[in-house]
């Protein structure tokens, strides 16, 4: 397994450029199984779940074509061989559940693995089989899969969802495309990604109003056809590294970045002493004094504070001058970055889903575990501050959603690089 080392205290200067959303991408590509004919998708990122997601979809008979190394990629779903989404491949990533939606609308049939907990929570899928049961779907779950079916398709209905889930919204949003009739999804997710995959289900044919507020509309099509699309921005990738200067000094402009994208992120940042300022390329960013300053973060549905910037956030705040209260309030279990900060220095208190933390004046570089995806980098963004080198290590977790997090940063000027592991 590989390790990326980090020796902290370099300023950083210079541009990053942002790339494609993965939770964009992730909900994208299984939209190809609501047409025979070709989805294109630009600016798509390259990373470990895209890997992951495109083998599921090969497993379905998909064709998937990757071009210009990884950034255009051309799926096809006209010669389909399976409804069925393996336990083996679903386990290592929960966005596979997002096939159950387009196979139902198409197929009228799917079997989905169950995905199983993660590090970060349970992780249910049950606001998912209410919503699609409303629309006509039988879905039982026998032997850690969930054997849906709609004979004679499914059909448009009202669906309220108890939570502004994404991955649910994303389901039934694709389903209700090829619905008979019309769906209304009430309480609907309103993340960037959602109304990301709603504009590309437009170009498909689809007949949908609302995106990016809580009523979505949809009305149902016969077919829907071939599209090209843009993947929208990654906004917690952007997030990630309008952060960077602020552990190690330096000013980073992160191309592509879009204010509307991490308004309520960006909030919190000015409220701790960070200039971000509009670019014509993207976002600038750069502390204004020489430590930041202790804010509170609660996690919440888009346009809150993201959940997936929640760490990165934590290990900032273990720097600024006085104490920060971050309640967590999407995941039961998002706090595993806070003992591997503490080995570092930090003071953190943890409690449920409450952390405490007291900002010191330096972190010390260490040995530490990445245990979840976003908890990997706050780790790296905290070892750009740390006296001396810090090892992360597991990150594998880190590839998941982070091009290449060594050269974008060694790029501007940071002391890091991979290790090969055994
Ligand atoms: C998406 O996960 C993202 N993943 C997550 O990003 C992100 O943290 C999350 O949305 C919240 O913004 C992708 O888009 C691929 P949810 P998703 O359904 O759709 C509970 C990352 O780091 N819930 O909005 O799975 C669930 O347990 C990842 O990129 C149910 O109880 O999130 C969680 O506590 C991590 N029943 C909460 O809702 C359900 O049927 C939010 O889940 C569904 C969800």
């Amino acid at each position: 397994m590989d390790s990326i080392v980090v020796t902290g205290g370099k300023a950083l200067h210079g541009q990053i450029a942002i790339a494609g959303a993965k939770n964009a991408a992730l909900a994208l590509m299984p939209a190809t199984l609501l047409s025979e004919d070709p989805l294109t998708l630009t600016n798509a990122p390259r990373l470990s779940d895209i890997k992951t997601m495109t083998a599921l979809l090969q497993s379905l008979g998909v064709e998937v074509t990757s071009m210009q190394n990884g950034k255009v990629q051309v799926l096809s779903s006209h010669a389909m061989t399976s409804t069925t989404a393996d336990y083996e491949i679903v386990r290592k990533m929960r966005a596979s559940n997002l096939v159950l939606g387009p196979l139902l609308a198409r197929h009228h049939q799917a079997v989905v693995s169950l995905p199983g907990g993660c590090a970060i929570g349970a992780r249910p899928m049950d606001i998912h089989v209410t919503a699609l049961e409303a629309m006509g779907a039988q879905i039982d779950l026998r032997d850690g899969y969930l054997h849906a079916k709609a004979p004679g398709g499914l059909k448009g209905a009202k669906v309220p969802l108890r939570f502004a889930s994404v991955g649910a919204t994303e389901n039934v949003l694709m389903a209700a495309t090829l619905a008979k009739g019309t769906t209304v999804i009430e309480n609907a997710a309103r993340e960037p990604e959602i109304v990301d995959l709603a504009h590309c289900l437009r170009r498909m044919g689809a007949q949908i109003e609302g995106e990016g507020t809580s009523t979505i509309i949809v009305q149902g099509v016969d077919r829907l056809g071939a599209a090209t699309h843009p993947v929208v921005t990654d906004r917690i990738e952007l997030g990630t590294y309008m952060l960077a200067p602020v552990f190690c000094g330096g000013e980073v402009e992160c191309l592509g970045g879009r204010m509307d994208l991490v308004a309520a992120f960006a909030e919190k940042l000015d409220a701790a002493g960070v200039d971000v300022t509009e670019t014509d390329k993207g976002l600038k960013v750069k502390l204004r004094g020489d430590r930041p300053r202790a804010v509170d973060v609660v996690t919440e549905p888009f346009p809150g504070f993201p959940t997936d910037l929640q760490a990165q956030m934590m290990a900032m705040l273990c720097l600024a001058d006085g104490t920060s209260v971050l309640e967590e309030k999407i995941f039961e279990n998002r706090f595993m970055h806070a003992p591997e900060l503490v080995r570092m220095g930090a003071r953190i208190d943890v409690h449920g889903g409450h952390a405490t933390v007291h900002g010191v004046e330096t972190l010390k570089g260490a040995p530490v575990m990445a245990t979840d995806l976003r908890a990997s980098v706050s780790l790296i963004l905290a070892g750009l501050a740390a006296e001396g080198e810090t090892v992360v290590n597991r990150v594998y977790h880190l590839d998941r959603g982070y091009e290449h997090v060594e050269d974008k940063l060694g790029a501007v000027g940071a002391q890091i690089e991979r290790v090969s592991g055994t």
